[in-house]
């Protein structure tokens, strides 16, 4: 056990920092192991009081330390493992430091760190403070620029802001000089050296200035960067026509790295990319990673305004920057891509990472009011519950008025670090409207759930409907309060015709009736529409009105949740041992009408066919038994395999496309609708589907038709597993991101063996645990999407995960920390193994020596 209790760090006790830091002047003279770092701080005092200096810092050697060009004795300053405290300085001055550290030794990847051969940095949350000393929070914004000195080995020298001057130096070195304009925090600022090839483009905003556009990547790489460079265009473009937001230097540069802790980081004028969202090309990438791709680009440039020009005044404020970002990119990606597609997928994720967040011992409001490490915060709830917030804001207030308000507080607190309560304050003022109670989505945690119930008067022609909500409790929230919530109803009648249009009904208190008049027949309720709130729904609907939702809603959400609860519900039947066969073939024939149908898309019918996934029963479910939904869910896949083979293997033919490849939706839409079959034709593997299998796995010319060939055959095992497996391996080991996906391939193998191949995988020369990608293919992807074989009864997948956690923490905490998730939901599993669950997280929390990271989320899962 730790001896030291690591203090949280609270909400309640925010106070600014008593100094202004005007200019921060950075002089780097780079080298692998010994790199110096000069800092001139051009400091004032603001306030009256007296209070010292404290400055973060973090793993650094101290050299010198100076106010005003006069070197500081031993005594006018104190050092500790996180701090600089200077206790007497003058009302204005310039602190220098000098201070060497080692990037080739940094394994945590944050700060600066050597990736591939090219040092990089990860400033955000705290990463800055091991680069220099600082007041490393974001509502200290100031002025930077930067010197980089190194060999010229490293032809590249990168900054924030713009290029203002380069040449060479004594020996085989040489320089850049960046000054960015814009007053920033620290945890955007960012640097790379290296020798890359960079892809060129330029832009012209609205207003008639040219950008140049710069994409950074291994030498050899450029070409796979074209499809990033043309959504960033594209997701200009669209913030200037949906948000009126214009870029505002005039160069923006993104780099790709392969050793990254997350996706990306907006760092100002110089994002960077994990190469594995960056990188693509019809050969090495899926349609899924060319759809993340476009979006991630998207989400990291719409940073610029929400986070870079407005950022946080505290990391409590964290969802302010992303919950926002990821509604902007999400309504890229639905004017991209098609709406309803959209939506279903972003549901689909949000139910599998937020809702499980939410129902588990980590769950936390979208605003939380402490943390020990702030790293473990950039998780579902922040980002995808916070986006819902926002739309939510958008359904309740409409689209003109919400508009108004995001106008309101670009306009008021540009160049600001505020608060969630300044820019709900924005849109309050803005429609006229009270928002006090919409405050406490951000405040209070957990997923609510509502109930709709409906009785119909013929006579009268009234439909009376009872809504009531409830929020169970979460940790350190026992009694929830009432949400307004805007549930979006219509009605259709029992042949599937319009009855009503939707309508928002605001469920603002526990319970509430609302009479509508003039239902001139028996309806049946479509609601929570486009799902227009982040909650569980419940209703008194009979299977009979789901199949005529399924049919026939016009909301092409609700067609397809519909079809996901018909199917949920059996498999839970099956999975409870009350097996309803009838009701298996009623579903199969449905699904095969919904197929046929010639006025839907590819890309809606492949989503038809995907089953509700293992983890989203297991949520269903108390205690959830992984082996027993994933039987009862192979039983449905095996019926609708049989029942509608022939309709399978048609669809299966007809999707091939012959031309060549694009990338669009549209296309991407007929290649998601073949694999699904492909997919669902494995759970019936006779001979003649068999081949074909192979056929189509052989026969593939991109990496979405080649991935969705590997993984039937994964799935079927024995010697076509092998043999898929096997020329895979050969054909793209030199492709580091193509390697990850034959790791997670065999992580997500649902055959009894798995378990010991991932194990052994663990051995194999290619795979490196440094690499977060690598490590997240094999270890997170067989914790998270291979549940049956997870909760192995002996405890022996537990025990796996957990010696993972244990050996990465030991370089690189806030990725180990990401793997303990998993482990934090024993309660919710049968009692036999939610027991092992909790041993293994008992073993993680009493390993001496454990980082924060981990220690705050094993002893919050173990609470
Ligand atoms: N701000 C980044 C984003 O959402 C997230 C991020 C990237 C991050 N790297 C990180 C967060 C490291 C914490 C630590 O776009
Ligand atoms: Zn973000």
């Amino acid at each position: 056990m730790r001896t030291d209790t690591p203090q949280p760090v609270r909400l309640a006790d925010y106070r600014p920092f008593p100094f202004a830091i005007e200019t921060t002047r950075l002089v780097f003279d780079l080298s692998a192991s010994a790199t110096r770092v000069r800092a001139e701080l051009a400091i004032r005092r603001v306030g009256a009081s007296a209070e010292p200096l404290v400055l973060n810092g973090e793993r650094l050697k101290l050299l010198s330390v100076a106010i005003d060009g006069e070197a500081l004795s031993a005594n006018q300053y104190a050092v500790d493992a996180e701090h600089l405290t200077i206790q007497e300085t003058p009302d204005q001055f310039v602190l220098t430091t000098e201070v060497e550290i080692d990037p080739a030794a940094n394994k945590a990847l944050t700060g600066l760190y050597m990736s591939g051969g090219r040092f990089c940095t990860q400033c955000e949350a705290e990463g800055f403070r091991t680069i220099t000393y600082f007041p490393d929070r974001p509502d200290v914004l100031s002025r930077y620029s930067v010197r980089i000195e190194a060999d010229a080995g490293l032809p590249h020298l990168l900054s924030n802001g713009n290029l203002v001057g380069e040449g060479p130096l004594d020996g085989s070195r040489h320089f850049a000089e960046w000054v960015d304009p814009f007053p920033k925090p620290a945890y955007l600022f960012a640097l790379v050296a290296g020798d890359l090839d960079v892809l060129t483009d330029s832009f012209v905003t609205m207003s008639g200035r040219e950008v140049a556009l710069k994409i950074f990547v291994d030498p050899g790489q450029a070409a796979r960067a074209a499809y990033a460079l043309d959504s960033l265009k594209r997701a200009m473009k669209w913030d200037e026509e949906a948000f009126g937001r214009e870029y505002d230097l005039d160069l923006f540069m993104i780099v790709a790295v392969r050793d990254f802790n997350f996706g990306a980081m907006e760092n100002k004028g110089l994002n960077i990319f994990n190469s594995s969202l960056l990188l693509a090309d019809p050969e090495t990438a899926t349609d899924a990673d060319f759809e993340r791709i476009e979006a991630v680009v998207a989400h990291e440039y719409f940073h610029n305004w929400t986070g870079n020009r407005i950022t946080c005044r505290d990391w409590f404020q964290l969802c302010l920057k992303e919950g926002f970002t990821v509604f902007r990119d999400q309504s890229f990606s639905a004017d991209m891509r098609g709406a309803a597609v959209q939506r279903i997928k972003d549901v689909k994720a949000l139910r599998a990472r937020q809702f499980a967040e939410d129902a588990g011992p980590l769950a936390h409001p979208v605003r939380p009011s402490s943390y020990l490490k702030i790293d473990n915060f950039y998780t579902a709830t922040i980002y995808e519950k916070g986006s819902e917030i926002i739309r939510m804001l958008k359904t309740i207030l409409g689209a003109d008025a919400f508009r108004k308000g995001c106008d309101l507080y670009f306009d008021r607190h540009d160049g600001q670090a505020t608060t969630v309560e300044a820019f709900i304050a924005c849109f309050a003022e803005a429609s006229g409207q009270d928002l006090s109670d919409f405050f406490a989505w951000y405040e209070q945690a957990g997923t609510p759930s509502v109930t709709i119930t409906t009785d119909y008067d013929d006579g009268a022609q009234v439909l009376t409907l009872n809504l009531t909500q409830s929020t169970a409790p979460t940790p350190g929230q026992p009694v929830k309060k009432a949400l307004p919530i805007p549930v979006a109803i219509g009605l259709l009648s029992h042949n599937g015709e319009v009855l009503r249009e939707t309508e928002i009904v605001l469920l603002d208190r526990q319970s509430m009736t609302v009479r509508w008049a003039g239902v001139a027949q028996p309806p049946i309720l479509s609601a929570l529409r486009g799902f227009s709130a982040p909650v569980n729904l419940t209703t008194d609907a009979r299977p009979s009105d789901r199949y005529v939702l399924f049919g026939a809603d016009p909301d092409l959400f609700n067609r397809w949740e519909a079809g996901q609860t018909l199917a949920r519900d059996l498999i839970l039947a099956r999975a409870g041992g009350t097996p309803d066969e009838v009701g298996e073939e009623r579903y199969a024939d449905a699904l095969g009408q919904a197929l046929v149908d010639e006025a839907a898309e590819p890309a809606f019918k492949a989503l038809l066919l995907g089953l509700p996934s293992e983890p989203d029963l297991a949520l269903m479910s108390e205690p959830a038994d992984p082996l027993a939904l994933h039987e009862a869910r192979d039983v449905l896949r095996v019926r609708i395999a049989v029942h509608l083979g022939d309709l399978l293997r048609r669809l299966h033919g007809e999707m091939q496309s012959a031309g060549a490849f694009s990338a669009d939706a549209k296309a991407a839409g007929r290649r998601a609708l073949r694999n699904a079959c492909a997919d669902m034709i494995s759970a019936d593997p006779h001979d003649e589907n068999l081949s074909r299998l192979i056929g189509h796995y052989d026969a593939s010319r991109n990496m979405t038709d080649m991935i969705g060939g590997l993984y039937p055959l994964v799935c079927i095992g024995g010697a076509a597993r092998e043999k898929a497996l096997g020329k895979f391996f050969d054909s793209w080991s030199a492709e580091p991101l193509v390697l990850d996906k034959w790791f997670a391939a065999q992580a997500r193998d649902p055959n009894a063996d798995v378990l010991d191949r991932v194990m052994a995988l663990t051995r194999h020369p290619a795979f490196e645990p440094t690499n977060p990608n690598r490590l997240r293919a094999l270890v997170s992807t067989f914790a998270n999407y291979n549940p049956a074989r997870f909760h192995d009864p002996s405890g022996a997948g537990y025990r796996f995960l957990a010696d993972q956690i244990l050996a990465v923490d030991k370089f690189n905490p806030m990725t180990a920390a990401r793997l303990v998730e998993p482990l934090g939901a024993w309660r919710r599993y049968r009692p036999d193994l939610g027991a092992l669950m909790r041993q293994e997280l008992e073993r993680i929390a009493a390993h001496p020596d454990l980082s924060k990271n981990v220690l705050e989320l094993a002893a919050k899962s173990l609470t």
